[in-house]
């Protein structure tokens, strides 16, 4: 199973899938190139494993020159920590291929502008007993598409942002290769 992985700030969902690929654990899938919005630390990671890596510009045309560079047989847009909104015409052409992983228990906390902290704040301002990451289907809707693995985790009192930071990692680090993984079985069948 052949992925893009898209990116634009620390890539550490990159690097997990990256570094469970080369330790076999996930077996099957590759990383064919990887696209970043802006230079950023993912964009170094894909260079050091040394996979096609693409800076574009991040302009009206950001889509149109994005599918220049795609290989047209990837199965997977993965996007990891990817902030451009991406449009309606690039998520018609790749329905049911691309897929997200955000840092709540969606439907909460989704939508344009919760993304990283902001999300974590509202959180902990609406007092929420728990929180967790969702890995989605992505449509022109944003955070709406079709859950593929949710996880949650119980928020203890005197959590702070960096704590949820923390503790949403973890999980990402969990759910994302398990996403993948029913995405190759669901290949295979
Ligand atoms: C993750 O928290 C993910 O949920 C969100 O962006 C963050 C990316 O982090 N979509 P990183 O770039 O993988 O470190």
């Amino acid at each position: 199973m052949k992925i893009a992985v898209f990116v634009s700030g620390s890539g550490t969902n990159l690097q997990n899938i990256l570094d469970l690929i080369q330790n076999k654990t996930l077996d099957g899938i590759s990383v064919s190139c990887i696209v970043a919005d802006r230079v950023c630390l993912g964009m170094e990671r894909g260079l050091e494993f040394d996979i096609p890596t693409f800076l574009i510009e991040r302009d009206k045309d950001l889509c149109l020159n994005i599918d220049q560079i795609l290989d047209p047989n990837i199965d997977y847009i993965v996007l990891a920590g990817f902030l451009s909104i991406l449009t309606e015409d690039f998520c018609r052409k790749w329905e049911g291929k691309i897929i997200n992983i955000h840092p709540s228990l969606l439907p909460k906390y989704g939508g344009k502008g919760m993304w990283g902290h902001h999300v974590h704040q509202a959180v902990l301002d609406n007092q929420e007993t728990i929180s967790g990451a969702t890995v989605h289907f992505v449509t022109s809707q944003i955070d709406q598409g079709e859950v593929i693995v949710q996880k949650s985790f119980a928020i203890e009192s005197g959590y702070t942002i960096k704590d949820l930071q923390a503790k949403v990692q973890k999980v990402e680090f969990e759910i994302y290769p398990q996403a993948l993984k029913i995405l190759l079985d669901k290949r295979a069948k």
